[in-house]
């Protein structure tokens, strides 16, 4: 979603600014704005669409001025129009503000703000905030102490960077409840929402906290509350460099990203698998692990992709601790009185680690005394800084707004914590060992099903103009189809349901003909002779079947059109490998469709508003 970059220092801060949009651009966004203050003049533009026509814009009007902000915006309050886009500005033009996030109660604010003769242009709730500052402000305060006094008024989540003529060398910056990190390098300071941002300027960061702002100028960095009292940060190094965040070849991010999963997997599971004790070595939650052992139940919440990992930890956990578990949307979770007590535990996953709903889930958990434990990748992240304890998945940016390495490293993560618990409850070191095993082949086998990617390839050129897909499997890896299903509708656009194929005589069934592609995932597990049935009375109505099945498995060719093979694997590690050619099918189907894959219309990757 929206996103932030901030430079002040004694170099040109547009080429700086754009490329920190550039780098934030597969948050999602559709519009793109800047500020730059030159002689005591703020000079602005603003563009509706990607950044390709903004940068050309700029061309035409280029900025000198080493302090700017600038924002890419994903629509909320008001059509992504130019003059919607931020920056938003003052009646006077001295400020100029970009803000990530929503002001809940924008329109009493802008009521009383208009009453008080402000002029408003723009339809968002952003606007209100910077005549809210300009109305402190104007009554003999600093500018500090307004921007102190006009976010003191404010209900909703903010994360806000502020320039202004009047401090030209300076940027204000605050935070609640939307991101912000502060690059820290010599002779110049940078702020943005996302470290992606600063990478290609800095490692050193300071990440500000819920309630905290700061003064930026090119020396120094100076972090206080928004109460005002002083705050010393700890500065850390961003874990990763700039080739994480580009496409080293790749046409696309998703793709690069698929082929990285052998790489993705051994490294969540690097250090972590204990093969003579035939169990898992969990930092983040070993010192803490007793409250999941002896939950009575336990609760699994995330939203989008990150949902149906959690659907395959609730197989997991069920199975092997003997826990009850549910799971959960997460905006569904905090609005529905959830019952929760001291022997409820939530754990939650998150992909960035960012999602509102999911932040709002975590509150609303802790509020009710249930303990939270997190599965994120981003390191540092919000959800990862508010749960109690938790597993990092180490796969690296995803940068695809589709979820796929962060899934399948998802998956392993809930599988490396349910046998961590299972061995400390009941599971025989035997049975530990034997798991441990299945999980050090993954990411042989993972590659050994990329090799199949031309022939994925040719089965979505036979496909490409379907527009009905459906998606069926069962147990393990009904959570597969619905991933599956979700992957081609997000990045093609093609409608497509996943259901659990035992479910599909109950509806879906009614849709089937031979313009319908059923894509079955068909292990030879303990479901496959069911499953066989299901493709049956598929095929009995002319539907078309492409086959995920397990390597070796020839019966499966008189059932189905297409067939694509993965390796064998125990249950419950089967998802890790069947996602795969899925997440394959649905980008080659986006690519001959000719969408855009990396960022998909009205999508964003870090959900940041409920
Ligand atoms: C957005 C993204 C999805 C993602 C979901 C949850 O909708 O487009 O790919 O699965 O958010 O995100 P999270 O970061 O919490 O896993």
């Amino acid at each position: 979603m929206c996103g932030i970059i901030g430079y002040v220092g004694s170099r040109q801060a547009m080429p700086i600014l754009l490329n920190g949009l550039k780098r934030m651009e597969y948050r999602g966004y559709d519009s793109a704005g800047i500020s730059i203050i030159k002689d005591h003049e703020l000079h602005c533009l603003k563009r509706s669409g990607k950044i390709n026509g903004f940068e050309k814009a700029l061309q035409k009007h280029p900025f000198d001025g080493t302090t700017g902000i600038a924002h890419t915006r994903w629509a909320t309050h008001g059509a992504p129009s130019v003059i919607n886009a931020h920056p938003h500005s003052d009646c006077k033009g001295r400020l100029s503000l970009v803000h990530n996030g929503i002001i809940e109660n924008y329109q009493a604010l802008k009521k009383e703000l208009s009453d008080q003769g402000h002029l408003f242009k723009t339809e968002t709730d952003t606007e209100v905030l910077v005549h809210l500052i300009e109305e402190f402000w104007d009554k003999n305060t600093s500018l500090e102490e307004a921007i102190r006094l006009a976010l003191s008024q404010v209900k909703g989540t903010y994360g806000i960077a502020l320039i202004s003529t009047e401090n030209p060398d300076v940027i204000y910056v605050a935070r609640s409840g939307s991101p912000l990190v502060l690059g820290i390098s010599q002779g110049e300071n940078f702020v943005a929402s996302d470290v992606a941002a600063l990478i290609s300027h800095t490692k050193e960061v300071t990440y500000l906290d819920d309630g905290e702002m700061a003064v930026l100028s090119a020396d120094a960095i100076q972090v206080k509350t928004i109460t005002d009292k002083p705050v010393s940060k700890k500065v850390e190094k961003i874990g990763f460099d700039l080739e994480k965040i580009e496409k080293s070849g790749y046409d696309h991010f998703m793709l690069k990203e698929i082929m990285e999963q052998p790489k993705t997997i051994a490294d969540t599971m690097r250090g972590r698998l204990l093969e003579n004790e035939g169990t898992a070595k969990l930092g983040g939650i070993e010192h803490d692990f007793e409250s999941l052992l002896y939950a009575r139940r336990l609760l699994l919440t995330a939203c989008g992709t990150s949902w149906h990992a959690a659907l395959l930890g609730e197989y997991m956990l069920e199975e092997y601790l003997r826990i009850p578990t549910e799971v959960e949307y997460a905006s569904e979770f905090r609005y529905r009185n959830p019952i929760l007590d001291r022997d409820t535990v939530v754990i939650v996953l998150s992909q960035s680690g960012e999602t509102a709903d999911t932040l709002a889930a975590i509150r609303e958990a802790k509020k009710r005394g249930a303990k939270v434990y997190g599965v994120c990748n981003v390191v540092g992240s919000s959800i990862a800084r508010a749960t109690d304890a938790g597993v990092y998945l180490h796969v690296g940016p995803e940068i695809g707004v589709a979820s796929t390495k962060a899934f399948t490293s998802q998956v392993a993560v809930l599988g490396l914590i349910t046998l961590f618990l299972a061995r400390k409850k009941s599971m025989p070191q035997k049975q530990g060992k034997r798991i441990v095993e299945e999980m050090k082949k993954l990411p042989e086998k993972i590659a050994r099903i990329l090799e199949h990617n031309s022939l994925i390839r040719e089965i979505a050129e036979e496909y490409q103009k379907k527009t009905n897909f459906l998606y069926l499997g069962r147990g393990y890896n009904f959570p597969v189809a619905l991933e599956g299903a979700l992957k081609l509708k997000e990045i093609s656009y093609v409608h497509a349901e996943g259901y659990p194929a035992a479910e599909m005589k109950h509806g879906p069934i009614a849709l089937i003909d031979e313009n319908m592609p059923v894509v079955f995932i068909a292990m030879q597990d303990s479901s496959y002779d069911k499953i066989i049935s299901n493709i049956q009375e598929v095929r009995a109505r002319k539907g078309c079947v492409i086959a995920i099945a397990t390597e070796g498995d020839e019966n499966i060719n008189q059932h189905a059109d297409h067939v694509v093979y993965v390796p064998e694997a125990p249950e419950c590690l089967e998802p890790i490998l069947t996602s795969i050619p899925l997440q394959l099918l649905a980008y080659h189907i986006a690519v001959l469709r000719g969408c855009d894959v990396d960022q998909p219309r009205n999508l964003a990757k870090s959900v940041t508003v409920e």
